[in-house]
Order: C-alpha cells, then structure tokens, then sequence
C-alpha cells in the first residue's frame, strides 16, 4: 500500500449473478471519478461462472477483470450461500473495508450481508449498502424474497429503485434516514449502451427481422424446476405458432432451465418446435438489440420486467406475482402467470395494436449511479 492508498476510503462491491454486474457497473465508473477520496474493489464470489453468464458481462460493460474471486460456483442453497460466507468474511478481515456494497437479490447479496453483519472490525460492523433494495413479492417460496428480507433488515443504507419499495420498507418499519429513493441502476447501464446495441449484428446472424420475433427468457425454479410447468411453457409456444405463423420465437436459454429440460426428457420436444430458435445465454450488448427489437417478451427474469418497461416493449410476465410492480401499472408489464387465456389475449392485443404504451417512470433517467455515488461521499463515508 502506497502513502495515497493508505488515507483512501476502501468501498468493496460484491456480485456473483447475471443481474449484479448491469447494476454494479455504472456505479463503479462513476466511483472511479471520485478515486482522490475511495478506492472501489469488485468482489466476484464465482456463483455464475460460465463465460456467457460473467466474463462476457465484465467485458462489454467495459469493467476490469474482478479484483478479487472466490470462486464458489454453484451448490444447493445452504453451500453455495456457506462456502461465500466463510470466503468473504476471510477477505473482509484482510481487506478491512470502509464500506461493502450488495445489489439485487441473490445468494451472494444475502451471504456477504451476513457477514458485514456479524464481523467487528475497531468494535463495529462493516456498514453495508444495498442497491435495489426494498423490492418485495411477499412470496416466500422465492429464493430472492428470502434474500431481500434478510439484506434489508441488516443493511445501514437502502438505495431503492421504485416508489413501491419505500412503502415495503416504511412498513417493515426500518428508520426513515437510512432509506434513499436513488432510481433504477441497471436503466443506467441500458442507457450507456444503446448506441452500442442498436450497431449489433445479432438480428442478422440469427436472420431475424425487427419487430417480427418474440423473445423469451425463464429461468425461476417455479417455471423451469417442474416438468408440468415447463411441458405446459412449450404447449404456449406452440400456440404462439398457431396465432401468427409468421413469427419467430428466440429463446436464449438459461443454463437451469437447459438442465430441467435435459432432465424431464423435454428438450427434443423443445428443439422441435416450429420458429423456434434456441441460444446460448447472449450476451449483453446483443441482449438488449434483441430487446429493442423484439415484438414482445415473455420472461420471468426481473431486470427484464424494467428493462422493456423503459424500453416501451410489452413484457408477458409469466409469474403471478412481481417485486417491481411499477412495471404493471406503469410499463409495459402484463402479469400473466401460466394462464393460458390470458397470454394469448394479451398477444391478441399486441398483434392488433392494442396493447397498453406504458408511461415514463420516475429515476429509471440514467442518473441513478451519480445520486448513489454523492450520498456515499457526502452521507454515508467518514471522513475523520
Ligand atoms: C440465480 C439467482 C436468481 C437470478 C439468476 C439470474 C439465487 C438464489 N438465484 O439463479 O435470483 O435471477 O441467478 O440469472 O441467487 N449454472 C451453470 N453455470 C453457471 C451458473 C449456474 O451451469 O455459470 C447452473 C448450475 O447447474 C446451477 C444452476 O445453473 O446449479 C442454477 O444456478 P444458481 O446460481 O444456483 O441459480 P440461478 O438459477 O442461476
Ligand atoms: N440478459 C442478458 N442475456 C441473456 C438474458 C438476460 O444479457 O441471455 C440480461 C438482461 O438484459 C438483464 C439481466 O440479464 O440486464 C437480467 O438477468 P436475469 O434475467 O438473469 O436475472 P433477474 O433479473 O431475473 O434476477
């Protein structure tokens, strides 16, 4: 450690999914501007792995390669969520951060709060800021539900993305001047990166026409992890083929949902599906030239629900409840479960032009990373 370093705060970020590194990005560029007062590290604990689920993230979102990485990789809940705990708490003693950094709602986000928790280092706690927090579907048979409750109540700073989530933390009655509104994070990444999607190639490579494809992302355990849920999914493409003939459906899949496939015997019955096309997981500046794309979506992912909100795209959320629930009433987003009516009536409508346009939601403007970055140099890092 140089003279410089050592008067640097030290803030460390911790990611492990897919969805941390679109929310982790921008606040990392924006940090670095401030790199005369903090020093910002990425802690990557390995939950995803493969190149198209992680490296490729680092790499188009223009980040350095992660500064530290656990390597865990993937377990049952208990290991996976474990094996992070006991990897990160090592790094906390060594690294004796001034602030630890958690975003969305997976087991990494859940573990590396655990830790900052429990550990004192001079007496107290590691303070720990949570990105995305106060998001609720008050469904406790979700992983992420399970992981959001527990962040929330050990986090001291609450960036939340939407208004809703203010409310959820109000009631769960958590002190009003640890909660900041700040806006979406990953809109700001989308926002970075438009220009880059839309000079993409994928449409071509996969010879797909703009506004002639339905794109599909699932990957929740109460879809994919059942054989009846994903036969009666592959029964609702084939519809989708029966509506309009003419459309083709790009599903990149998630490597659960391939696994659940493989192992319910359904995955020949998915490669036979007429215009239906399956990739690999893609990678995120062609993800969002798909998105952009796209004539509608049919996902359960997240950060999908927000990302076509934003975008103006319709969103068929096949999930009966939702976290970000301005997406419905707001954006783009329809809650349609696996009911079957319903998808098909909402597709009705977008076909005919008749879907509903979705409004302009508050903080999802590209700003959010700079409001969290000053109210962690001026609120939250002390300076003595
Ligand atoms: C995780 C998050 C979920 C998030 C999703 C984003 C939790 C509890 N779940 O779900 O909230 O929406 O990431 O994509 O944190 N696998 C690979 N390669 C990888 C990673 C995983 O093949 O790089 C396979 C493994 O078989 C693994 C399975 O996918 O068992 C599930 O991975 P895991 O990280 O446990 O959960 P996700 O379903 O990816
Ligand atoms: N995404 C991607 N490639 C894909 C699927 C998704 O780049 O093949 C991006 C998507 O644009 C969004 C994020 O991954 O930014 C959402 O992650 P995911 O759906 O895995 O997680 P969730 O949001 O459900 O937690």
């Amino acid at each position: 450690m140089n003279e410089i370093e050592y008067y640097l705060k030290k803030i460390l970020s911790v990611v492990g999914a897919r969805p941390n590194f679109m929310k982790m990005a921008p606040l990392h560029k924006e940090l670095l501007k401030y790199s005369n007062k903090v020093t910002h590290k990425i802690v990557h604990t390995g939950q995803h792995y493969d190149k198209q689920l992680s490296e490729v993230f680092f790499k188009q979102l223009e980040l350095p390669k992660p500064h530290i990485n656990l390597g865990v990789g993937s377990g049952t809940h208990a290991s996976q969520t474990a094996e992070i705990m006991v990897k990160f708490e090592r790094i906390v003693l060594k690294e004796k951060p001034d602030l630890v950094i958690v975003y969305g709602d997976v087991n990494s986000t859940l573990a590396a709060s655990v830790v900052c928790a429990k550990i004192l280092l001079n007496g107290k706690p590691v303070p720990v800021a949570h990105v995305e927090s106060g998001l609720r579907s008050y469904d406790m048979t979700m992983p992420e539900e399970v992981n959001r409750l527990v962040t929330d109540s050990l986090a001291d700073y609450l960036f939340v993305s939407e208004q809703d989530g203010i409310n959820n933390l109000a009631k769960s009655g958590i002190q009003k001047d640890k909660i900041f509104f700040t806006g979406n994070i990953m809109i700001d990444s989308l926002v970075s990166y438009t220009k880059k999607a839309v000079k993409s190639k994928i449409l071509s490579e996969l010879c797909l026409s703009r506004k002639n494809y339905a794109l599909v992302t699932l990957h929740r355990p109460s879809n994919v992890d059942k054989k009846e849920t994903l036969e009666k999914i592959i029964r609702i493409f084939e519809n989708i083929n029966k509506i309009n003939p003419g459309l083709d459906i790009v599903f990149p899949l998630h490597p659960r949902t391939v696994k659940m496939a493989e192992k319910f015997g359904l995955k020949k019955r998915l490669d036979s599906v007429n215009n239906l096309l399956l990739t690999e997981p893609v990678g995120y500046i062609d993800f969002l030239s798909l998105l952009i794309s796209a004539k509608y979506v049919l996902t359960d992912s997240g950060g999908i629900q927000e990302e076509t909100s934003f975008l103006g795209v319709p969103c068929l959320t096949l999930r009966y409840n939702t976290e970000r629930p301005v997406t419905i009433f707001e954006g783009t987003s329809t809650l349609c479960g696996l009911n079957e009516k319903l998808i098909y009536s909402s597709i009705q409508k977008i076909e005919s032009g008749n879907y509903k346009k979705g409004k302009k939601i508050k903080f999802y403007d590209g700003k959010t990373a700079p409001r969290i970055a000053k109210i962690i140099l001026n609120k939250i890092i002390e300076w003595t």
